[in-house]
């Protein structure tokens, strides 16, 4: 089952997602004229900076509640549908920008092969993703308690957290120079004494879903118990992110 995305969650609780985005807008320095693709948009608000800098911008989701509602919130800028593993543009843009899309995208080499391909040659490719080692305290205890209800199974992950040496040498496969890429955490404040909850039901609801209602109630609020000692501090609940930050070339 693919992750079901719920933009009016998502522009509610987690707008921490293009406000630490903001950041990267300045590393890819959008100029007034130039192309740029932006890859697993969301709801569009960081497309839209990339527009106020006089770009001419095209946003990319997979998803159709996303693109939905970034058509709403943004009816004068371009967005698309699409697979950006199956993206097939022709040397058309300055710059690809992605803010923390990629790690949801599992064909890596797909997805930089079409990067490298809807580049111009020098163009440039921007971006941050989840790197390894991202949420891995929420990720384990997760694993925890499921394997209380079943001893046996491994977890499918469906996301992608590479580490800088896995990513650039797939970039760099697809003839994308890596001129500068950093890992660092990024523990993110989450909004409301509820708000690990919220966040798995939005994010990981889906390692839950071989449970019985009643039983998938209990094992979330059992996997924010056991996350509380770790992730709870000052009255405040923080998300374990960890950000790979990369900047290539085409050449
Ligand atoms: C992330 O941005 O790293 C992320 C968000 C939701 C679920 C998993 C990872």
């Amino acid at each position: 089952m693919q992750t079901r995305w719920d933009p009016e969650l998502y522009e509610a609780r987690h707008s921490f997602v293009w406000q630490f985005g903001e950041g990267l807008i300045e590393l890819l320095d959008p100029r007034a004229g130039e192309r740029i693709l932006d890859l697993g948009c969301g709801p569009g608000q960081l497309t839209a900076r990339i527009a106020e800098r006089g770009a001419e911008v095209t946003g990319l989701d997979a998803s159709p509640e996303m693109i939905g509602q970034a058509r709403q919130n943004y009816p004068q800028l371009k967005f698309l549908l699409r697979d950006a593993e199956h993206m097939q543009f022709e040397s058309e843009f300055d710059a690809v920008f992605s803010n923390a899309a990629l790690h949801w995208m599992l064909d890596a080499r797909a997805v930089a092969s079409g990067i490298a391909q809807a580049l111009k040659l020098g163009g440039r490719f921007v971006a941050e993703l989840g790197g390894k080692g991202n949420i891995a305290q929420i990720e384990r205890s997760i694993d925890a308690i499921l394997r209380r209800y079943f001893p046996d199974e491994m977890w499918e992950r469906r996301t992608f957290y590479p580490s800088i040496a896995e990513y650039s040498s797939i970039l760099e496969a697809s003839e994308l120079e890596v001129r500068s890429a950093q890992l660092f955490d990024r523990p993110t404040p989450l909004e409301g004494e509820f708000a690990m909850e919220h966040w798995i039901e939005q994010f990981k609801a889906y390692h839950f879903e071989a449970l019985p209602a009643a039983d998938r109630i209990v094992a979330i609020q059992r996997t924010v118990e056991q996350l509380r000692p770790v992730l709870f501090r000052d009255g405040k609940w923080f998300a374990d992110y960890r950000r790979l930050r990369i900047v290539a070339v085409k050449s």
